[in-house]
């Protein structure tokens, strides 16, 4: 990943992506603010280059700011979301313009710089903070695929092929033995500061699901009346349920005895063997209580997606391969849905976790805190600020995530009470 023809290649990638998705909507819609936790689509695409101009141009080169003011504007923690709309944005159409004008010096600067290989300055060592502003970028696109997803009307219909059909799974449930794993990296060289560093956890024994939790196990929790029973939430996610109202997942639309979901403006039948998506941290607790299980910790997570015990960490359920060109995950919104349970026999781990990258991103119990030994890198505002504050990690990558964002090691994490995003749970136990 530190060819400079490969980088440019990948930036060019992501670009196309970005304004891939936005391309069938009009102006109006890319300004519009289709929901008060989200930003208009407009902001995502100017603060992405902002991003890739302080990084791939400022702290890179030394380079003067292109446009004064710009950095205020694009600036997440100067604005909060609500705030936005309000703010002088560029119009689609100069947004548009500031992207290709960054990105055009971005890739003379590239051309000029010397090799980056592992020896160059930390930033540029291993093209790293290449390689972060190249996720920063589809991590904001995948932002502005929850927002197309929330955005009223039906004026977004991406029209893709089928997932591959569901097969069984040889079991619902699978044990990992007791014992310590490595958990984190000091060797993947585009992971994030909060994977980092590598150290070791020992673990008990514990139980995993070898799937992610499907919409048909889900709908016996509300046919059993989960939503209404205290018992199985916890005080917050009792506030939660009822200050809410909150009876199913959201885009899910009862109609008698089925159910029916809105999905980007499609209104179809619930698929019964896809994951649940669009649940908070609340309503996976909630149904993992009711089955007399949890949800669970990150590391129980990672050690069962990375470690099938051989000393060799996998940055992969099924190994050290990208996913690119393999039958082996849902990512990169091929499908613009999660695919059924089991579609991915290829993908699972030697231990027999199936869908543990892509489809839908998973809760786990663990609040975001930083390992032992955590150094922000390069800049606090990713990591650090965020931990301890509340946030819960979810693992894993979703259909929406792309594959150069996402690996065994990587940490999201989000509010317990946000259901926009696409995440769904599987299920863990003691021994
Ligand atoms: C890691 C997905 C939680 O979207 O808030 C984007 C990533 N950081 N811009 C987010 C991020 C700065 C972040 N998450
Ligand atoms: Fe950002």
């Amino acid at each position: 990943m530190t060819e400079k023809s490969t980088i440019a290649a990948h930036l060019e990638g992501a670009r196309r992506r970005s304004l891939g998705l936005l391309e069938p909507l009009s102006d109006a819609d890319l300004v519009a603010q289709h929901s008060p936790i989200m930003s208009p689509l407009v902001w995502d695409l100017a603060h992405v280059g902002n991003y890739e101009e302080l990084w791939l141009l400022r702290a890179v080169s030394g380079a003067r700011p292109i446009h004064a003011g710009l950095d205020d504007i694009y600036d997440a923690f100067r604005h909060p979301r609500p705030d936005r709309p309000a703010l002088p944005l560029l119009g689609p159409a100069d947004a548009r313009r500031y992207l290709v004008e960054v990105r055009s010096r971005v890739l003379d600067v590239l051309d000029g710089l010397p090799a980056l290989d592992a020896g160059a300055p930390p930033l540029v060592a291993d093209a790293f903070v290449y390689g972060m502003v190249l996720q920063h970028e589809h991590q904001h696109d995948e932002t502005m695929l929850a927002t197309l997803q929330l955005m009223a009307g039906d004026g977004y219909r991406p029209v893709t092929p089928s997932p591959p059909a569901a097969t069984p799974l040889a079991a619902p449930e699978v044990r990992v033995s007791a014992g310590p794993f490595v958990m984190g990296t000091d060797d993947e060289s585009w992971a994030f500061d909060n994977e980092r560093p590598a150290h070791v956890v020992d673990l008990d024994a514990f139980w995993i699901d070898t799937a992610p939790v499907t919409n048909a196990a889900y709908l016996t929790f509300i046919d059993a009346g989960g939503y209404a029973d205290r018992r199985w939430w916890t005080d917050q996610g009792w506030a939660w349920r009822t200050g809410m109202g909150a009876e199913h997942p959201q885009f899910w639309r009862p109609d008698g005895s089925s159910w029916w979901r809105n999905r980007f403006g499609w209104v179809e039948d619930l698929p019964l063997d896809e994951p649940v998506q669009h649940v908070c941290w609340h309503e996976a607790t909630a149904y993992a209580a009711w089955t007399g299980r949890r949800l669970p910790t990150e590391a129980e997570w990672e050690k069962a997606a990375s470690w099938p015990g051989d000393g060799h960490k996998r940055r992969y359920p099924w190994g050290d391969e990208e996913p690119a060109g393999l039958p082996v995950t849902n990512l990169g919104q091929r499908h613009f849905r999660p695919a059924p349970v089991g579609a991915y026999p290829a993908g699972a781990t030697p231990g027999g976790c199936h869908q543990m990258l892509g489809d839908v991103w998973e809760w786990t119990s663990s609040d975001f805190e930083p390992y032992p030994g955590y150094r922000s890198f390069p800049y606090r505002e990713y990591s650090e600020v965020f931990f301890g504050s509340g946030y819960k990690v979810l693992r894993g990558g979703s259909w929406a995530t792309h594959p150069t964002a996402v690996r065994t090691t990587f940490r999201n994490w989000d509010h317990p009470i946000r259901r926009q995003i696409f995440a769904g749970f599987r299920c863990a136990r003691d021994d």
